[in-house]
């Protein structure tokens, strides 16, 4: 495994749309490690292809387990949010956006269809931080940054 450069903001590569993997091959799992190994060294819950300047529909959440410590490492290939329930409003930042934090409005609990890494199609259902985690590194395989979902709280006095 290696640690990759992470592409950042101001890069064209980050709004482009990522394309579908076709080939669930040696290549697709050493990209998924070294996305990992990336993520991990960065300190980040997430991050997806085009982050290490991969145009394909793959990402990894670190997923919150409850009443456990360590989260569940959790790969998506060609996902798609197939149904959205509820919102919330929290905080994010960006492996690619070092330094800036907004404000986002997100789906309270999402379903979504993807692949593993062996084209075995499977759906989940995530919720709270999950949903959150899951729907901002989807958003990047389509070229969206978070800070586009930017919401303005007003400061309760
Ligand atoms: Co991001």
């Amino acid at each position: 495994m290696a640690v990759r450069d992470i592409v950042k903001d101001g890069e064209p590569l980050l709004r482009k749309k990522s394309r579908p993997v076709e080939n669930f091959d040696a290549k697709l799992h050493i990209l998924l490690d070294d996305m990992l190994e990336t993520m991990i060294a960065a300190n980040g819950v997430g991050i997806a292809a085009p982050q290490v300047g991969i145009l394909r529909q793959a990402v990894i959440c670190e997923l919150e387990v409850e009443g456990q410590e360590e989260g569940e490492i959790f790969e998506m290939i060609n996902p798609v949010i197939i149904a959205k329930k509820g919102k919330q409003v929290g905080p994010e930042g960006c492996l690619s956006v070092p330094g800036k934090r907004c404000d986002v409005l997100r789906p309270e609990t999402i379903t979504v269809t993807y692949q593993d890494r062996f084209g075995e199609k499977k759906e989940r259902v995530l919720s709270g931080f999950n949903a959150v985690v899951a729907s901002h590194e989807i958003d990047h395989l389509s070229g969206i940054l978070f800070y586009d979902k930017e919401v303005k709280v007003p400061k309760k006095k």
